[in-house]
């Protein structure tokens, strides 16, 4: 018995493997329950009680050995097929995918180059607003139907406080504290109380435009959202204004752009009008002038205000409104190709 414990002894000790396979074999060969070690164990009822004692330690100190030795056979072929085993310095590395730019954003930063070089600025604004910023500074009467419970999201009920229904409440915030010149754009996220469909959502995203100088005219605003039109929508794009009305401008007007999937001829897409409807726009009421602290005698100006799914939607015919919210990787990986 002492015999076969110090032969296998010196096998285990001797033990080399090549791979996580022969690992396994002599754990099964040494350790399993018919493995050499446990057989042992088996014949040692066999051994004269005299001998118990030192071949029992033997055998145990044998077990402990065979163990150890799986073990960090183990663990050193784990490291290293880990770190080094099968690695290839020389092969280029694995292809991992980028993320695509959300169109909304890839709009929202067309818009704002387009009117950066024409000299307008980012101006930003909370979203969570007050009645003076949104309403009452606006020129909204008091019982306008804008600040109605249907339309605007108010905050724990009370009717002050409110998540924005438009950017403009930032031409206000603006004008409060900023001298004329102002050029600026505000883009941003803004709320209405409105049942979700394919074609309206309770939050989506607008970007307002202002200046105010002195001598700025209806010429200049025209001009302005002409080469704005032209920029986005390709140089042939005609544009017409149709009277409108909006609280805080004055004249307001609506404007068209010449639809350019039938090239004006009417079809579908514009009603067969030949023309699709893009953004608000006029020329700021004095009223909103002098209740922002900017003389309305001295000074005019134009703002205008355009709902950022609605250029994109122009751009790429997005059919459904609720794709731009919903993080479908499919969808938002078709603008992959637009920079
Ligand atoms: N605030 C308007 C809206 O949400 C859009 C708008 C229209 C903004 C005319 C303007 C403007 O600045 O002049 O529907």
């Amino acid at each position: 018995m002492l015999n076969k414990i110090q032969e296998l002894k010196d096998a285990i000790e001797a033990l080399q493997v090549s791979s996580i396979e022969e690992i396994e074999a002599a754990r099964i060969k040494y350790l399993s329950k018919k493995g050499e070690i446990s057989l042992l164990f088996n014949d040692f009822r066999t051994v004269p009680n005299e001998l118990k004692r030192e071949i029992g330690q033997k055998l145990n100190e044998l077990k402990t050995l065979a163990t150890d030795k799986i073990n960090s056979l183990k663990a050193s072929f784990e490291d290293s097929s880990d770190a080094s085993a099968g690695l290839d310095l020389t092969r280029t590395s694995a292809p991992y995918t980028i993320g695509t730019r959300h169109p909304l954003s890839l709009v929202k930063e067309e818009i704002i180059s387009i009117f950066s070089r024409l000299g307008y600025t980012i101006a930003e604004g909370p979203e969570v607003e007050d009645d003076w910023h949104v309403f009452s500074s606006l020129n909204f009467a008091a019982d306008h139907p804008a600040r109605d419970m249907q339309d605007t999201f108010f905050i724990q009920r009370n009717p002050d406080i409110l998540l924005r229904t438009h950017t403009s409440s930032v031409q206000s915030r603006v004008m409060e504290h900023t001298q004329p010149p102002i050029r600026i754009i505000c883009p941003g996220r803004v709320y209405r109380n409105e049942a979700i469909s394919y074609r309206a959502h309770c939050f989506f995203h607008q970007v307002e435009g202002l200046y105010v100088d002195k001598g700025v005219t209806f010429a200049d605003l025209k001009q302005s959202l002409l080469y704005f039109a032209r920029e986005m929508f390709g140089p042939d794009t005609k544009m017409r204004l149709r009277p409108s009305y909006f609280p805080f401008t004055e004249p307001s007007a609506e404007m068209d752009i010449s639809c350019d999937l039938c090239g004006g001829k009417g079809c579908n897409f514009c009603k067969h009008t030949g023309w699709v409807e893009i953004l608000g726009c006029g020329m700021v009421d004095p009223n909103v002038l002098d209740a922002c602290g900017i003389d309305s005698k001295v000074y005019s100006g134009f703002a205008f205000g355009m709902g950022i799914e609605r250029i994109a939607n122009l751009k790429f015919r997005v059919k459904d409104l609720r794709m731009f919210s919903e993080n479908d990787v499919r969808f938002l990986e078709e603008f992959k190709s637009v920079h």
